[in-house]
């Protein structure tokens, strides 16, 4: 790391202590361990990208003949080298501190796996990661490209109404929640709308954007938008099965809330670039309402006005009216 501004810039150079907190995370660990053990075949080579403490490169070494493990963060690399030398089949990991924009293998692989997966592919550098080295790995070594884990990421946005009050206190604030419990603070008003499906090995853009309307399916006062990410870590074609992760849901509050009743339609339009801070999301969206739901009774009265403002010319016009 050169100097303070490199570190903000990765926006993913994590604390050993905090990693902590992702081995501790038992949704995010099974996932891993299902799909790697799905994805890595006996005798395989595996490269994985963002290595951290190396736990995806040990569950790999549980079936692979040869694990590249690479990390940029020297205190980590070292902790990697000191993790795995406890581990079983840790000698099989070959923990190497490069920087995963440049690096590639000595030989082909037969699966990458990178966990630099930020909701919204926002902050850390999957895309970009991902994206430089497919193109250096088929210079190098030509196709066909390794497997990815993950496999695929689907992005979507929801119409939230969020509590932003904290003991009287008003802080409409970035905030994160788990998408595996359930949010009492938080009321869905409308159903998730997918607005990005990446897959990895695929060429794919380094934009994520929506430009789009939403159906409000709830009365209430939008004043946030969630952030969905979900990854689809492996692909099982055999069984027609897939092992998913969801990263932590983003509420990104809205500059002006909205009162919105169940039939308005609001739209929605942003765009970033993956791998780039929180803010670029918050600063591009655009948040308007569109239509709203004319009630019957509304929409009689309006007639009726119609009707004796503009009298009709003929009987037809005043069937049809
Ligand atoms: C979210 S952590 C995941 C760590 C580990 N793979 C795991 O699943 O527990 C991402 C890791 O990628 C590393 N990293 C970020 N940018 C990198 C880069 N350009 N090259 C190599 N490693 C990088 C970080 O230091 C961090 O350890």
């Amino acid at each position: 790391m050169k100097n303070k501004f490199d570190s903000l810039e990765l926006g993913q150079f994590i604390p050993l202590h905090y990693h902590h907190n992702m081995l501790n995370d038992s949704a995010r660990m099974n996932s891993f361990k299902e799909a790697i053990n799905w994805v890595v075949k006996p005798g395989a080579k595996v490269l994985e990208l963002g290595g951290g403490t190396g736990v995806q490169s040990f569950f790999a070494a549980q079936k692979a003949d040869k694990v590249y493990c690479v990390e940029r963060n020297p205190e980590l690399v070292e902790a990697a080298r000191d993790l795995l030398a406890k581990n079983i089949n840790g000698d099989k990991v070959e923990v190497i501190q490069a920087d995963a924009m440049h690096y590639l293998p000595p030989e082909p692989v037969d699966v990458v796996i990178c966990e630099m997966l930020h909701t919204g592919l926002l902050r850390e550098k999957q895309m970009p990661v991902i994206d430089s080295f497919k193109q250096r790995y088929l210079e190098k070594f030509g196709g066909p490209l390794p497997v990815f884990v993950p496999e695929a990421s689907i992005q979507a946005i929801q119409p939230l109404q969020q509590n932003f009050h904290f003991e009287d206190f008003y802080a409409p604030t970035i905030l994160f929640q788990n998408p595996y419990s359930t949010q009492e603070r938080s009321k869905s008003l409308g159903d998730p709308e997918v607005f990005q499906l990446l897959s990895y090995e695929e060429p794919f853009s380094q934009t994520c954007a929506y430009d789009g309307e939403i159906l409000i399916t709830e009365d209430g006062q939008l004043n946030a938008l969630r952030l969905i990410t979900k990854n689809i870590l492996s692909i099982n074609m055999t069984a027609g099965s897939t092992v998913d992760w969801h990263t932590q849901y983003i509420v990104f509050p809205l500059a002006a809330p909205i009162q919105v009743c169940k039939g308005d339609q609001v739209s929605i339009r942003f765009s970033y670039q993956g791998g780039a801070p929180l803010k670029a999301l918050s600063d591009a969206l655009e948040v308007r309402h569109v239509s709203q739901r004319v009630s019957i009774s509304q929409f009689a009265l309006d007639m009726m006005n119609l009707t004796m403002t503009f009298q009709p010319q003929t009987a037809d016009q005043a069937g049809v009216l």
